[in-house]
């Protein structure tokens, strides 16, 4: 009877649909995560700004300024820019659809120091090389990037540095 045992075909398309999403996803986060050198044939291209770890952090402001925390929550909670709440929920009532893979950013800014959440966003692969976090400052190490986004980093330091002065307003 239909509905009492699944078709063949509805498995199947269902499979397929399934083996589909994971070859998307494992592309997309290839891109983030793939290859491992550091960043410094970049910077020495001049694309991105030069920036120096300490132990787990970037102490120094990419742009030797402070970033807007207003601008930086606006980043967060884009779909299209940040892209943050694919894996993290946080402390943005009106977002519906939060992400669960990733620890929620609620607190974040008692729980690390500006340098530390830099270090974070600019290359959590320096952190954890296994992490599904994307590079946001970085440029080399990555496969299959579009061509219109070769170079690019995911954000700019500006944006960084909005970003990371939002992440510090989030104390409790
Ligand atoms: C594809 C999933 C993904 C996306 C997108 C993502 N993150 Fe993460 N993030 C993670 C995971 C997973 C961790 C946990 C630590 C790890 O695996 O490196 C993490 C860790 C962090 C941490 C440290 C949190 C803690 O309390 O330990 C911060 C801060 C952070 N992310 C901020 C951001 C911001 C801001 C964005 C957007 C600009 C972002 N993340 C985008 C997956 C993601």
């Amino acid at each position: 009877m239909a509905g009492s045992t699944p078709s063949p075909r509805k498995s199947s398309a269902e499979r397929f649909r399934h083996a589909a999403l994971a070859a998307a996803l494992a592309a997309g986060t290839a891109s983030f995560v793939d290859g491992g050198r550091a960043q410094e044939g970049a910077q020495a291209q001049g694309k991105l700004r030069r920036y120096a770890v300490v132990a787990d952090a970037i102490p120094e402001s990419l742009t030797g300024a402070k970033g807007d925390p207003e601008r930086g929550r606006a980043i967060v909670v884009n779909r299209q820019v940040g892209l943050c709440l694919l894996c993290h929920s946080g402390p943005y009532p009106e977002e519906k659809f939060q992400g669960t893979l990733a620890p929620d950013l609620k607190g974040t800014g008692a729980r690390w120091s500006e340098g530390q959440l830099r270090l974070r966003i600019v290359d959590a692969r320096r952190l954890n090389a296994d992490t599904i976090m994307p590079a946001y400052y970085r440029v080399d190490g990555l496969t299959r990037v579009a061509p219109a986004f070769q170079g690019k980093p995911v954000l700019t330091a500006e944006q960084i540095e909005d970003v990371v002065a939002h992440l510090a307003t989030l104390r409790d």
